[in-house]
This record gives structure tokens, C-alpha cells and sequence, in this order.
């Protein structure tokens, strides 16, 4: 297993209430949400239906709705809500002195993990 890579990738003001701002890199890209009320999550900016991308969907409570087809994913798991079944890879995160820091190890240890459209 590979160590925390705790990266910074911005200020959390920076990210809108109930948006997300996304995150590319040689691996893939990583959607960063944050809520109505100031928490923050990040997932794979790839819906596991048929690979939406999720940072364009509509933040409610602490899911997202995926904006091609509307499945609802858990923003802490990353977890297809309801009758659908899938889930999106999600991402250690952390907000320190107003910065956002997410562990990309776990995309290190993928070789593609697809690209936001
Ligand atoms: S691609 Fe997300 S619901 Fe279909």
C-alpha cells in the first residue's frame, strides 16, 4: 500500500457551497464537493453508471445527482443510492488553515481511472 500523498489543491473557499471544483492528473481526475453546510468530499469525477461526470451534478445534503442520468451518489461513500448499484472510488480529504489536502495515493496505485467530460 502506498503512503498518504497529501496533496494541496486549493483554497476551501475557493470551492462554491453545494458545487465542486475537480482536480486532473496524469491518473484521472478527482471531483473536490462542498455542501450547503461546509463539509467536503472527494470522488472520482466519474459516475459509475456510464461515466457521467459527477462535479457538473446537483449537491443536495451529502449526494450528489449525477447530471447525465440522475442516479444519486453517497458523497462519504461514494455509494449509488436506491435501487442502483455501483459505487465511485472516494478520496481521503482534509481542510487545514483554509486549504484542501486530498491523499491521491490511491490514484498512484491505479493506472486509469478515466477523465471528467
Ligand atoms: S452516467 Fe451517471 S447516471 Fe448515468
Amino acid at each position: 500500500m502506498t503512503d498518504a500523498v497529501w496533496t494541496d489543491i486549493g483554497a476551501f473557499d475557493a470551492i462554491p457551497r453545494r458545487g465542486a471544483r475537480v482536480v486532473c492528473t496524469p491518473q484521472g481526475c478527482v471531483a473536490v464537493f462542498r455542501t450547503a453546510d461546509d463539509q467536503a468530499f472527494a470522488l472520482e469525477d466519474r459516475c459509475p453508471h456510464r461515466g457521467g461526470p459527477l462535479s457538473q451534478g446537483i449537491v443536495h445534503g451529502t449526494s450528489v445527482t449525477c447530471p447525465l442520468h440522475n442516479w444519486v451518489m453517497s458523497l462519504k461513500t461514494g455509494e449509488a443510492q436506491g435501487a442502483d448499484e455501483g459505487r465511485a472510488q472516494t478520496f481521503p480529504l482534509r481542510v487545514a488553515e483554509g486549504r484542501v489536502l486530498i491523499d491521491l495515493s490511491a490514484l498512484a496505485d491505479r493506472q486509469v481511472l478515466g477523465k471528467a467530460s
